[in-house]
């Protein structure tokens, strides 16, 4: 990565997964057998597409992880480099294959299993061995769809580095406290806050409360996303502040947290690097943070109207064009 241009830095440790999409008019109840109307096959993992992401959206990216030597991981590195992501620090491990996503998609949901294969193998050795790319970042961002101690471990490296770290806690599990206590920024969403609070907050009062509580509890500052109802996070006052989403037409669900949380980092890393520029390294305040969200609110709204993790990943241009227009 260099760091002599003018663009923000985001390193992202995660999963690769090819996805196998199949589309239909609704879920299958278990047991019972439908027709789908198609078979797809595209590049996915929460990873992978996080930092496809970053990188349409405007930052210098480098991405951690592994696949297999197979078909699948072949194409899966061609697909980061087609969207300009540095895949110095994605392996092929010898033997695991490719990680595989199978996907039941219909227009307002999605049924997600997962076969880890080499993501499995993206351990805290292999972190450790790609831990220039982190400190080189100015923001790092993880998920779950790795081994925990490589996600602790690449907290641990830029935490050490003085890098601001983004932990999306996705697919939900429980997680210890001290790699929680690594993540500036959580970015879980509802059904993922509740399984990490213990809380299933009914109304914004008992989400704000719960937020507050577990905020305290962590110590990191927690960002809701909240599907059509935008995202939150407590402002300084204690207040529940929210970047509402625009009423879309919704084809694909699949990847819209990754959109947000690649446009977020894209916006952390943009505020970071005026800061560093200006000599000051403050924190990000109520209005940055607000302003931050509703470009990654925005971004994640326009990847829902396409199909396709990574094919619906929206550029820069177009979430500036779709924030303006919303203001006029
Ligand atoms: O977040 C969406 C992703 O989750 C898919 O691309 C799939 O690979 C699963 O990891």
């Amino acid at each position: 990565m260099s760091q002599h241009n003018q663009n923000p830095r985001v390193a992202v440790a995660g999963s690769l997964n090819m996805d196998l999409v199949i589309s239909m008019e609704r879920m299958p109840e278990a047991g019972e057998t439908i027709s789908g109307s198609a078979l797809h096959t595209l590049p996915g993992g929460k990873g992978a597409n996080q930092a496809a992401g970053c990188a349409r959206m405007g930052a210098d990216t480098a991405m951690i992880g592994r696949v297999g030597k197979d078909a699948f991981g072949g194409q899966l590195l061609e697909q980061m480099r087609r969207m300009g992501v540095n895949d110095a620090g994605i392996g092929e491990h010898r033997s695991a294959p490719t990680g595989i996503a199978s996907i039941y998609h219909t227009k307002e949901d999605n049924c997600i299993v997962i076969v880890a294969g080499a993501n499995g193998e993206c351990d805290a050795d292999w972190i450790e061995s790609n831990r220039a790319a982190i400190e080189e970042a100015q923001v790092l961002l993880v998920q779950l769809e790795i081994p925990l101690p490589a996600v602790q471990r690449a907290l641990e490296i830029a935490r050490a580095a003085g890098i601001v770290t983004v932990l999306n806690p996705a697919p939900a599990r429980e997680l210890p406290q001290e790699l929680l206590e690594l993540a500036d920024y959580i970015t879980p969403n509802e059904t993922e806050f509740a399984a990490l609070s213990g809380v299933s907050a009914e109304t914004e009062a008992e989400l704000s409360d719960a937020m507050a509580a577990w905020q305290a509890k962590v110590g990191s500052r927690v960002i809701v996303t909240r599907g059509s109802a935008g995202s939150s996070f407590l402002g300084e006052d204690g207040g529940l502040l929210t970047a509402s989403a625009p009423k879309v037409e919704v084809v694909d669900t699949t990847g819209a947290g990754d959109t947000l949380n690649a446009a977020l980092c894209v916006k952390l890393g943009e505020l970071i690097q005026k800061q560093q520029a200006g000599g000051e390294a403050g924190s990000v305040g109520d209005a940055e943070l607000l302003d931050a969200l509703r470009f990654a609110v925005q971004a994640a709204s326009l990847a829902v109207t396409r199909f396709g993790a990574q094919d619906g990943l929206p550029s820069r241009e177009e979430v500036e064009a779709a924030l303006a227009a919303s203001a006029g």
